[in-house]
């Protein structure tokens, strides 16, 4: 009997070492893309938690005010300590539009600069700014921010920040050299429901968090004719890949805490063909485009290094609700915000004090929600306080996020204590413009991501936000 089980045990051992139908077929070759990561230059060190010295009053020069500039420059009259020195758009009734607001506000006038393609490069040159706010087309973001370090300034930059790897990379050695900060000006991570969920996930409530999601699904069929020069209907036009992946990308590597403990190590990325692009320059101007390179949908999955995925989509081209999908799956719990905020958890998550008699809790249905409602004032975040939340709902700026990431940022650089984002998110968040297009354009290969951080991505445990006490 033993000998006949040892027998048929062999067998089906011989059996299952055979190579599969499938197996013998394919031709497996290691072809992970490698991209180049330049070496430190001599002397440099990483602005990982990167401290400046306090500065009583920000002031700041604004450069870029079409449909978005204007916002921030409302936002900053607002924030305590701070001071509008210039505002420059290559437009001057742009500029004097801003003036007006800050005249309304009864603010002194700024010094103006328009009228050349760099006049910018004079606000990056006065020696009575602090802070240079950039809100311009993408092309430009990266000469700015490097010229305004390189001349003493700290630097936000609107998203994204980047758009090539040797963009990303002149922004990094160009902090880590000044030592100045480079921020990128990623506005979903100071959302509400974003903000609550990252203190859960924090407090450990949905257990240990494995897959996350994020997302830019925004029909911009309205938007396309407002954009200066037509500059964001063109970036499309010649480029593959998400082009604008940060608004998904930053919830989720807060989640994740990326080079805060784990990095990602590897994506890839898969495109739709280009329909609504084409379309929609051929229903304006008639051109007939036959290279039209972004795909009206664009997915791209990442694997980081504690076998964590992620899932990111790209979708400003077809009728769809807007949605950045923000999921997070944990091992003891679940959290979405489109179509509809809400939570899963075990019930043993769930302080039993925040369910009402008749509720049952299940860990596969949606919490009530009241138990929602309830959780969510409990776990809200320590960056709120009453007058905070207030005053950025008053102010506004996409529901109030905008000014609470200006907030922020204003309140680190007068405290002297480091930024909530740093230029290596900015360079995680922004890598998937050119990584997901090289994948792409190799039958999605995956693309090894490199560490921006050049070996400090686990010396800090967590993300956190710092404070004053
Ligand atoms: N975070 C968000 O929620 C959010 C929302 C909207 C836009 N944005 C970002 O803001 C940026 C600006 O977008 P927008 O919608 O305002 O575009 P826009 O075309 O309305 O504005 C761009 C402005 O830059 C100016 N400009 C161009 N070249 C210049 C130069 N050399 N010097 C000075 N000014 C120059 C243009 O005149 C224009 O006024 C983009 O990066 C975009 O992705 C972010």
């Amino acid at each position: 009997m033993r000998k006949l089980f040892t027998m048929v045990a062999l067998g089906l051992a011989l059996l299952m070492a055979q190579p599969s139908y499938a197996q013998k077929k394919a031709k497996v070759t290691n072809h992970t893309i490698q991209v180049n990561t330049p070496k430190r230059p001599a002397g440099q060190q990483d602005v990982i938690q990167l401290t400046t010295p306090k500065l009583e009053t920000v002031r700041v020069g604004f450069i870029g005010l079409g449909m978005r500039g204007p916002g921030a420059v409302e936002r900053f009259i607002h924030i305590p300590g701070t001071q509008i020195v210039a505002l420059c758009d290559i437009r001057s009734e742009r500029v004097e539009k801003s003036q007006e607001m800050l005249k309304k506000a009864g603010l002194p006038e700024a010094a103006s600069y328009s009228g050349t393609e760099d006049a910018w490069k004079k606000v990056c040159e006065r020696n009575d700014i602090d802070l240079i706010y950039i809100a311009t087309d993408w092309k430009h973001h990266a000469e700015m921010g490097v010229y305004a370090m390189e001349h003493g300034k700290h630097v936000a930059i609107e998203v994204p920040a980047a758009m090539t790897m040797n963009e990303i990379w002149k922004l990094i050695n160009t902090s880590e050299k000044t030592r100045k900060h480079c921020m990128q000006l990623e506005n979903c991570v100071y959302d509400f429901f974003e903000l609550t969920t990252l203190n859960m996930k924090k407090q450990g409530i949905f257990g240990e968090v494995l897959h996350v999601e994020g997302s830019y699904i925004h029909n911009l069929e309205d938007f396309w004719a407002y954009y200066w020069n037509n500059w964001r209907m063109d970036y499309n036009r010649h480029h593959r890949g998400d082009v604008y992946a940060t608004h998904g990308m930053g919830p989720a590597c807060q989640l994740l805490d990326i080079h805060r403990g784990d990095r990602m190590k590897t994506l890839v990325a898969m495109d739709t063909k280009a329909a609504n692009g084409p379309a929609y320059i051929k229903k304006q101007t008639g051109e007939e485009v036959k290279d039209f390179q972004n795909g009206d949908q664009t997915s791209t999955l990442i694997r980081t290094e504690n076998g964590k995925t992620m899932l990111i989509q790209h979708n400003v081209m077809t009728p769809r609700p807007y949605s950045r999908m923000y999921q997070l799956v944990g091992t003891d719990g679940y959290a979405s915000k489109y179509p509809i905020e809400e939570y899963c958890l075990r019930p043993s998550q769930v302080d039993q004090k925040d369910v009402p008699n008749h509720e049952k809790l299940n860990a596969h249905g949606s919490l009530p929600e009241e138990v929602k409602k309830a959780l969510m004032t409990k776990y809200k975040s320590p960056i709120l306080d009453q007058e905070l939340e207030e005053t950025a709902k008053k102010v506004g700026g996409h529901g109030g996020m905008d000014y609470i990431m200006d907030y922020r940022l204003v309140y680190c650089l007068r405290n002297g204590l480091p930024l909530d984002m740093d230029v290596y998110d900015l360079a995680e968040w922004c890598s998937l413009a050119e990584l997901t297009r090289l994948s792409i354009e190799n039958n999605s290969a995956p693309v090894a991501v490199p560490d921006f951080t050049r070996g400090a991505w686990n010396k800090v445990k967590g993300f956190s936000y710092a404070f004053t006490k």
